[in-house]
């Protein structure tokens, strides 16, 4: 589900009017529904209740320290990629205990520092990093927990950038060559714990089946690691897939519903649960869209209408460095006009400010046929929106909202132009 929805008209996020809050924050603006995230972290904790497993959120999807806290509260684990995404963390509240710390090229600055705050473990992408750490925690007298990332080569159904469980990816250590690694580690790396195993593969997945094939693949190399290091956890990544079209139909909606392929809580739960169960290890699920992506959305500011010989663009204030992932993805994001319109309906490509053709959020798309000075809502921008943006075209980094009930409140102040330029400076 997720909470935008008409009210008299106007588009609200719960039970705020997004009019007279983009009056007051300025477009463009990132707004987040406090309940639609909590919602969420909920749910597919209560999907899984079988397993009792440990919700670690992707920190990666929306990585604002308010929304970390606000998950740290309900005890949420958290997935961290880098030194920084730990930073966050800790800074937010959240344990570093409840972190599993994944990617290919971990920093030795950032593995110290990861053994220093005392995550739960390190999800070791290739034998050369898993040396790295054993040598890191040789020189700290520590021991590091580590899980190998097995990559299962199984086809994940969806974008090939975002697909990371296939034998080409760069993810992970093949399917064949964990136990000889497992085996290399106990024998050649004193300074280890073997503490689990991990997997991920791939993201925006809305079919139950691979996350199903993949469990079912692995779960016989869980067993064995199990009898032979008593490894306690297993993670099976993240990636479920969440609607983007047509989500405001009908007002507050299921997320799951809409044209696209269902993959339900429940059908997710039982793609996994029964081969997980039997494994009686630590269960860990690392979500980063399903808990944000439907619950965040970008106001913008319709600038122009151009009219070409071609097309119709709607010209926005919002870039592709404020949103990515049509440019990056080809990713469909609904777009609707916060104040609503009824029966004026225009095809038109809406486009950013950025010097780029890629910058656009939609390409012949049917929508309101808004006016300049008019706002337009991108819907499920929570997950890889904000956390994606940049600075390119020396564009400030939009605001931050998270909106909690009538309440809102200011997560990231607006960049200013000085912000820009804040740490460069020109040689004497
Ligand atoms: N765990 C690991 C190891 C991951 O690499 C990822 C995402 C996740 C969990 C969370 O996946 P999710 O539940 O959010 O699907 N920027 C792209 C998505 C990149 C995903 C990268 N890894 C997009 O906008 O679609």
């Amino acid at each position: 589900m997720h909470s935008f929805a008409y009210k008299n008209g106007l588009l609200h996020c719960e039970n705020v009017d997004l009019q007279a809050l983009a009056k007051q924050t300025g477009t463009p603006v990132y707004i987040y529904s406090k309940h639609t995230i909590l919602n969420h972290f909920i749910r597919l904790r209560e999907a899984l209740a079988p397993l009792k497993a440990e919700v670690s959120y992707a920190v990666k999807a929306c990585s604002n320290i308010a929304i970390l806290n606000l998950l740290a509260k309900h005890g949420a684990g958290f997935d961290i990629v880098s030194g920084g995404e730990l930073y966050r963390v800790v800074q937010a509240g959240g344990d570093p205990s409840k972190c599993t710390y994944a990617g290919v090229g971990k920093t030795e600055k950032e593995i110290r520092y990861a053994l220093e705050q005392g995550i739960y473990c390190f999800n070791v992408e290739s034998e050369a990093e898993m040396r790295a750490i054993d040598a890191i925690a040789k020189s700290m007298g520590l021991k590091a927990p580590v899980a190998v990332r097995v990559n299962p080569n199984v086809e994940a159904g969806t974008h090939k950038y975002i697909t990371t469980g296939k034998a080409e990816n760069k993810f992970g250590v093949d399917f064949e060559k964990i136990e000889a690694l497992y085996e290399k580690a106990s024998r050649e790396m004193p300074n280890l714990v073997l503490k689990g195993l991990q997997m991920h593969i791939g993201s925006q997945l809305t079919q139950a089946k691979p996350f199903y094939e993949a469990v079912v693949k692995v779960a016989p190399l869980v067993k064995s690691l199990k009898e032979k290091y008593a490894i306690e956890f297993f993670s099976i990544g993240g990636g479920i897939g969440i609607v983007y079209q047509d989500t405001l139909e009908s007002g507050v909606q299921e997320w799951w519903s809409g044209d696209e392929a269902p993959l339900t809580l429940n059908a997710y739960a039982e793609a996994v649960i029964p081969t997980l169960q039997e494994l009686g290890l630590h269960i860990i699920v690392e979500p980063g869209r399903l808990i944000v992506g439907n619950a965040g959305a970008l106001v913008t500011t319709c600038l122009y209408e151009k009219k070409g010989s071609a097309k119709t663009f709607k010209i926005i204030d919002a870039g592709m460095n404020d949103l990515i992932r049509p440019a990056l993805y080809q990713g469909y994001h609904e777009i609707v006009p916060v104040q609503q319109h009824l029966n004026d309906e225009i095809t038109a490509d809406v486009v950013g400010p950025i010097c780029e053709s890629g910058d656009f959020q939609a390409q012949n798309r049917v929508m309101a046929d808004v006016q300049a000075g008019e706002l337009l809502a991108i819907l499920s921008a929570g997950a890889y929106g904000f956390s994606m943006s940049s600075n390119y075209n020396s564009r400030p980094m939009a605001a931050e909202i998270l909106v909690d009930n009538d309440e809102w409140y200011l997560i990231r102040k607006r960049q200013s132009w000085s912000d820009l330029i804040a740490g460069e400076s020109v040689p004497e």
